[in-house]
């Protein structure tokens, strides 16, 4: 998607498209306005006339609008002027990029960035908007014979965005674009990696891929193989992958922005290729959803991706555990007792609460660099679905401060979390009779005791976890991976760059 911001009268746009944002009301907005008088009222008579819809994300489309330079006009609904807000805004950013995506024309003009939103500033109404528009222009399309035909010649869809301001754009606003489209790009990847299929998308092509994103982006990168983790003495990481035929994979991608001696932040991303459960092998319907299992993965990738993009003054590691689950000759048993690398024994009571077997000892390996601070991503627990819903990911952390780091760069980017407690009381459901903890905490709190048991491999630094079930995908008709949280986490290193 190519962006360029001008400033120009927007009746006077010779454009194939025109999208402005009206408010519901009399007073419809400035911009509206002037298109109104250009028209000679027809616009207003129209809208009198009941043809747009009062609700944020509600719109009109007018071919050949009289007395206007465009050629169609796109009127999207900003709801009540009082109610304004991030909400209303982006429903008609969405609407507008709904539309674009599937427009039969190339370029389109976009009014929307104008709107005085209370307590947000141009720069981050053109991030949000060049993010969305961006990617709503998303499509999977690896798997189809046809995939290089259709990814090189996209017949339908808007491919240059148009942003139409009412002063002379600046460096801060095209920086601000740029962030956008870097943010759109890094989920981009996250959602290529998570659509792909298990039977593709294994331990070792994620290894592949880190590799390949290495190269592009100028990032150090190793892979540790079975031997080196065995070496480590990562017993629990080691254990899912024992019923699998896909060797397992440590990966680590380094970004380094600032100074060598410059704490680095340090994500770690859950990568399962695929979850059967292993011996605790889960029911049939809907298992292909598990290929998206390694989403925390895959967010690693798309936001070490973004940041190295922005070129953001920071130091960021990636780091990667991916394995795959299954059941097998060799695979783990419930009861089965291991030992991960911080010493500390794991009694498997269900061999598919996998995700914290394979982070423990990744979360133990970080300790070396001496973090600034950790963030795990991870498709963790359903319970985390019956808790929250799909609206927001879940957040523990035991570190308030680096909570409301995250929960506020959710709150900026519209990839919202949700912090449950993470209270000492939890760590008792994780009693072992037989070793120094189990796998897990029994029917209730599924969703704490999981960032529980994370906890207990924590504690040298401040640290917070991101329960990614519920986001990480949809199902359905619209099914896919949705490439968050890598708004929220590309918000979150955007502010600690102290940036804009
Ligand atoms: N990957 C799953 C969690 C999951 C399930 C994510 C459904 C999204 C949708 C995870 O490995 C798992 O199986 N968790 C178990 C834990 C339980 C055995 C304590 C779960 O949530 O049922
Ligand atoms: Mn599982
Ligand atoms: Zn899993």
């Amino acid at each position: 998607m190519q962006f360029t911001i001008k400033s120009g009268a927007p009746e006077k746009q010779r454009t194939p498209c025109l999208a402005v944002g009206v408010f519901a009301g009399t007073a419809r907005g400035e911009l509206f306005d002037a298109l109104d008088r250009a028209s000679d009222g027809a616009l207003a008579s129209l809208l009198a006339a009941g043809e747009l819809d009062d609700k944020a994300g509600a719109s009109l489309l007018i071919h050949a609008p009289a007395g206007l330079a465009c050629q169609r006009l796109l009127l999207v609904s900003l709801g009540e002027a009082e109610a304004l807000a991030d909400k209303p805004w982006r429903d008609a950013v969405a609407a507008v990029a709904r539309y674009a995506a599937n427009a039969p024309f190339k370029e389109l003009t976009f009014a929307l960035g104008q709107v005085d939103l209370p307590a947000r500033d141009l720069d981050w109404r053109l991030e949000q908007a060049a993010r969305m528009l961006a990617d709503a222009a998303y499509r999977f399309t690896l798997h189809k014979a046809n995939a290089k035909a259709k990814a090189d010649n996209p017949d339908k869809g808007v491919t240059e965005i148009r942003v139409l301001l009412g002063g002379r754009p600046g460096d801060a606003e095209k920086r601000a674009v740029e962030r956008g489209l870097a943010v759109a790009e890094g989920m981009a990847l996250t959602r290529d990696l998570g659509n792909l299929a298990g039977n593709i998308c294994t331990p070792s092509y994620l290894a592949g891929r880190a590799r390949k994103l290495g190269k592009e982006m100028k990032l150090k990168v190793e892979v540790l193989e079975r031997a080196a983790m065995e070496k480590l003495g990562m017993g629990s990481l080691l254990s899912v992958a024992k019923g699998s035929a896909e060797p397992p994979k440590l990966i680590v991608m380094h970004y380094r922005g600032a100074k060598a001696k410059d704490k680095p932040v340090v994500l770690v991303g859950k990568g399962i290729t695929f979850d059967t459960g292993g011996i605790s092998l889960k029911p049939g319907a809907e298992m292909d959803e598990m290929k998206f299992d390694m989403c925390g993965a895959a967010s690693v990738f798309g936001t070490v991706k973004a940041v190295a993009r922005m070129g953001l003054p920071i130091n960021l590691i990636g780091v990667v555990p991916a394995a795959e689950n299954m059941p097998g000759g060799r695979a783990s048993k419930p009861g089965d007792v291991v030992e991960s690398m911080s010493g500390q024994t794991i009694e498997i009571l269900n061999t598919d609460a996998e995700g914290r077997l394979i982070l423990c000892d990744a979360l133990t390996y970080v300790e070396r660099y001496e973090p600034a601070c950790v963030v795990d991503i991870a498709t963790l627990t359903g319970a985390c679905i019956i808790a929250l819903g799909k609206i927001p990911s879940g957040l523990l952390a035991n570190d308030d401060e680096l909570a409301g780091e995250l929960l506020a760069a959710g709150q900026s980017s519209g990839d919202r979390a949700w912090q449950l407690p993470l209270w000492d009381e939890y760590q008792e459901l994780l009693k072992s009779n037989f070793a120094d903890m189990a796998n897990i905490g029994g029917r209730y709190g599924g969703a704490i005791t999981a960032a529980a048991f994370l906890a207990r491999f924590t504690k040298k630094y401040s640290w917070a976890h991101l329960d990614i079930a519920g986001t990480a995908w949809l199902s359905g008709d619209a099914k896919g991976a949705t490439g968050r949280p890598v708004p929220l986490l590309s918000e979150f290193l955007i502010g600690r760059a102290g940036r804009d």
